[in-house]
């Protein structure tokens, strides 16, 4: 398979490229993100673990229009048809509508809504031309609830899931599944300094664990939403 994965440098994005890169079939992985020595470093990890797989990178901010050129010569290149993409690229700035800084809400509809929205347009014709392929959105339980300290956040992964939901019902007749990921609060860099205990929250590798066995079902099964939360419930 060729697997693309946004935000695959560390967190949740690269605890996916680990599970698929470690599979012994031997995929070819994409990774991306905006930092390139980190993405290289990343990549080159996995390439020296798991030489099964091939491994990919392509550094750039998703999100920016300006970028899309560049990124869809290269993904032609490289990887004109890709079996699973992950949107997961994106970020979190704790805020609230009447007091959040101002631009707030145009970055993180850039990182989490459009970055998401411009690379499945550029892998869809791929995809349908195939007849196959699997979109995963890494949305939120922030998708699903509005809460205190939300703000544009939220307000950026509700239209997420609104993408998601779209797209799953225009790909029905194309063959192509669509996945929307609703994760509580996981363990990963974006907490570090929180002052919450790890063991408090999920682990990446719960998240990529179940993204990898939805991308593991019959061709005639999807997973529409899946909604994971820390044992004892949100924060
Ligand atoms: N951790 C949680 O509790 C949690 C819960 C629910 C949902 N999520 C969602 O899960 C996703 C991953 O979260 P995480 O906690 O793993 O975050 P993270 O540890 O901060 O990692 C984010 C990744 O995305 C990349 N990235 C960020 N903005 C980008 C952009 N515009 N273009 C390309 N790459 C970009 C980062 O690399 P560069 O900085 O080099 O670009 C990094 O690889 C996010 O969408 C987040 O909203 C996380």
């Amino acid at each position: 398979m060729v697997i693309i994965i946004t935000g695959a440098s560390r967190g949740l994005g690269w605890a996916m490229a680990e599970a698929f890169a470690a599979d012994q079939q031997g995929h070819t992985l994409v990774l991306m993100a905006r930092d390139a020595a980190r993405l290289q470093q990343a990549a080159m990890q996995l390439q020296a673990r798991f030489s099964q797989t091939t491994v990919l990178h392509y550094a750039c901010q998703l999100g920016q229009q300006a970028q899309l050129p560049a990124l869809q010569q290269w993904l032609q290149q490289h990887a004109p048809v890709a079996d699973v993409l992950i949107n997961n690229a994106g970020y979190f700035v704790p805020g609230s509508v009447h007091a959040e800084a101002e631009g707030n809400l145009e970055a993180m509809l850039e990182a989490n809504l459009l970055s998401a929205y411009q690379l499945t347009r550029l892998v869809l014709p791929g995809m349908m031309s195939h007849g196959r392929g699997h979109v995963f959105n890494i949305c939120s339980i922030a998708s699903l609830k509005a809460y205190p300290g939300g703000g544009s956040y939220s307000i950026s992964k509700f239209a997420l899931y609104g993408f998601g939901q779209n797209l799953r019902e225009e790909m029905k007749p194309h063959g192509i599944k669509v996945t929307n990921v609703m994760p509580g609060a996981t363990w990963t860099d974006s907490w570090a300094g929180s002052g919450i205990p790890p063991e408090r929250l999920m682990e990446a590798q719960d998240i990529a664990s179940m993204v990898y066995a939805c991308a593991h079902l019959s061709p005639q099964a999807v997973v529409e939403d899946i909604v994971m939360r820390p044992q004892p419930g949100d924060l």
